[in-house]
């Protein structure tokens, strides 16, 4: 899952390739063609108007999950399919059930965001047998053959960027280095996790090694710093821990990379309470109050994935297959699932700082236009 510079530029470069999720022998797309229960291998049928499309999102972990949500249904609604849209609130046995049930409410695709990339195998297998195409959406599927494509932000791109972040917050805000900071990492069971700190590192360990950074708790491993399920009091109980253990006196905490904006904020809170100055601090997700804590001087950056284009591409995948078309993909490399490469679709994060919110958000509903802050 890892990406080179090289494989970043020719990922801008590349040309839209595309995945062939119908058959050469393609089915008229008329109401009456249903799924199979039969069919060997999913996809096989141009997928009939009108027909149910299952979207299984995970907790609402940050606020991108909660519109995702409204968005899929009038989306899929207004071109014509029959949505069933959820939340795993209570955890991975609660998506499992979920994408059974749309599966046996003869779902033509199913949609998942999931909660543990790793457990839905045998649920996803079950889909592809009953004909069904399978979309990973935001974060991969691993350990399964069971996904035709993935559609997302370049996690590992979202990492670059906060890691490049964070070193110009420090040099703009802290004078000049070493600088003492921590690193937060998000949830193991997300398969976005690994590629968002593992971007960052690309950036930070060689900074790292030189001495201009000094991680004074030591700890910088992926399982040393993530935060089980993206909560924000685990976060913040670890914060509070590393504070009152290595920052005793008036050692000061200059930075901290954080994955989004929900720990970011909660890292604030222990950093505050601990009574030290705030650092400079990354996130993602552009979420309200974060983007108030940027115009206001506090956080330093968040990223912009809007998910309304994350939506609207899944969406237009979807009427794709309807159309006997083939879903875009634009990456044919990175996403290795552990038993294949995922065909993907990935759109372009965007860096936000206090220099450049009120130009990202102009056209945001919620977001903007952006008050003097
Ligand atoms: C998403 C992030 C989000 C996190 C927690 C990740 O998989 O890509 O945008 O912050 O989940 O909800």
């Amino acid at each position: 899952m890892r990406k080179t510079l090289p494989g970043l530029i020719a990922l801008a470069a590349v040309s839209t390739l595309a995945l062939t999720a119908c058959s050469s022998d393609r089915t008229d797309n008329t109401a009456g063609a249903t799924n199979t229960n039969t069919a060997a291998a999913g996809s096989e049928l141009c997928i009939p108007v009108g027909a149910t499309i299952g979207v299984a999102l995970p907790q609402k972990t940050s606020e991108n999950w909660v519109l995702a949500e409204q968005l899929f249904n009038d989306g899929l609604t207004a071109a014509g399919f029959e949505p069933i849209v959820q939340f795993g609130n209570s955890g991975v046995t609660e998506q499992q059930n979920q994408i059974e049930a749309m599966v046996e409410q003869g779902a033509a695709v199913i949609v998942v965001g999931a909660i543990d990339g790793s457990q839905l195998g045998t649920q996803l297998e079950a889909a592809k047998a009953s004909g069904a195409t399978v979309i990973a959406y935001d974060r991969l599927v691993k350990n399964t053959e069971a996904v035709d494509a993935y559609i997302a932000f370049d996690n590992y791109q979202v990492g670059v960027l906060q890691g490049t972040a964070l070193l110009q917050g420090l040099a703009e805000r802290k004078g000049d280095g070493p600088y003492n900071i921590e690193l937060i990492a998000g949830s193991s069971d997300d398969a976005n996790s690994i590629p968002f700190f593992e971007g960052a590192m690309s950036i930070l360990q060689p900074k790292i090694d030189d001495g201009t950074l000094t991680v004074v708790s030591g700890q910088t491993t992926f399982e040393q710093v993530a935060t089980q399920g993206w909560k924000a009091e685990n976060a913040q109980k670890r914060m509070d821990t590393v504070l009152s253990g290595f920052y005793s006196g008036d050692t000061a905490i200059d930075g901290i990379l954080s994955p989004n904006d929900t720990l970011a904020r909660a890292a604030l809170v222990a950093v505050a309470q601990a009574g030290k100055d705030t650092p400079v601090i990354t996130g993602q997700d552009s979420e309200v109050e974060s983007v108030k804590s940027i115009v206001a001087g506090e956080q330093y950056s968040t990223i912009y994935k809007d998910t309304r284009d994350l939506v609207a591409q899944t969406i237009a995948s979807i009427v794709a297959l309807q159309n006997c078309d083939e879903i875009p993909i634009n990456d044919t490399e990175q996403y290795n699932n552990g038993v294949k490469v995922v065909p993907a679709y990935l759109l372009e994060p965007k860096i936000v700082t206090q220099a450049n919110a009120a130009e990202v958000y102009a056209n945001d509903p919620t977001l903007g236009p952006l008050t003097a802050g």
